[in-house]
């Protein structure tokens, strides 16, 4: 039996299948019955191994069911191996990671603690919304960038005259990063969010820069869409080419993927961290360099 073992949490199966082939672990798959009032009851298929275990599980919607059955496998992985690594390739409340208005509860903080009580000594997360958020960990932390897995992709399209675009300023470094390694120029829109509506404005003025060229949105993840459908619409109006969306993690709540491209998105890539239509990028190689 190998030294290694992946344990795979439902969220995250065939992601946590290419990465225990990729480091040659033991697959140990988690078979799952959610009762009528939505307990998760779980079952392991495999053996774990003695020395080290590797749980692999996204925590996006159901979000706090996804949270309970990672915390249920690191803390099953951790009393039959001595060491337990938690890969949360996309890690749900992650955008909670400050008090933005007084009373409000800062949910990163409370998971930093979780984690660690389940016996998890490392955790490995892919673009974390903010680094702010791994200052909750008492455990080691390794953010992982999918940025040169998505240029990869972006790099065998023929785009014209490409531009690489943040829709807003939080993510400038994020874009620079994407262009550098894309070898493009990259700008940053300023975006406004209200924090109790949660709605979205693009209060960048005339951009004649991004005229007649095809531009990338880069952004960390989509949920309502809402921030890239705001973009698209203010970048349509700049007379620009076509618009293609990189993205991370595409949760696409609420039939965004089709309000995105009505919008006038001609497509929209993402990683395997959230499965779905979207993902065409797989991050199992950069995650397996993480844990070796
Ligand atoms: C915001 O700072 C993030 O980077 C994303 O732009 C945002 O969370 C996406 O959410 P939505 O799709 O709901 O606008």
């Amino acid at each position: 039996m190998s030294e290694l073992s992946v344990v795979s949490g439902k969220s995250s199966e065939n992601l946590a299948k290419e990465l225990s082939k990729t480091i040659k672990a033991n697959f140990v798959k988690s078979e799952i019955r959610v009762f009528p009032d939505g307990e998760s009851k779980i079952t392991l298929i495999g053996k774990l191994s003695k020395k080290k275990s590797i749980v692999v599980q996204s925590i996006y919607p159901p979000v706090d069911t996804n949270l309970v059955q990672a915390l249920s496998l690191i803390t099953k992985a951790k009393e039959n191996s001595s060491e337990v690594i938690a890969v949360i390739p996309y890690m749900g409340y992650a955008r909670q990671d400050r008090e933005f208005l007084p009373g409000e509860i800062v949910t990163m903080n409370v998971l930093g603690k979780l984690f660690k009580s389940a016996g998890a000594s490392k955790i490995i997360i892919v673009d974390i919304h903010s680094l702010i958020g791994l200052k909750y960990f008492t455990i080691k932390t390794k953010n992982v960038t999918a940025i040169p897995d998505l240029v990869e992709y972006f790099k065998k399209l023929s785009l014209k005259n490409p531009l690489v675009v943040s829709p807003d300023q939080g993510g400038k470094e994020r874009a620079k990063e994407f262009a550098k390694e894309f070898n493009s120029d990259y700008i940053a829109l300023e975006k406004t969010r209200d924090k109790k509506t949660g709605k979205v404005k693009i209060k960048t003025k005339n951009l004649a820069e991004v005229e007649n060229r095809d531009l990338i949105l880069v952004d960390d993840m989509i949920s309502t869409g809402g921030s890239i459908i705001k973009a698209t619409q203010f970048l349509k109006k700049q007379k620009c080419k076509r618009i293609y969306v990189a993205c991370t993690h595409a949760l696409l709540m609420n039939d965004a993927e089709n309000k995105i491209k009505k919008a006038g998105v001609t497509s929209i890539i993402s990683t395997n961290t959230i499965p779905g239509k979207t993902s065409k990028v797989d991050i199992s190689k950069t995650i397996a360099k993480a844990i070796m």
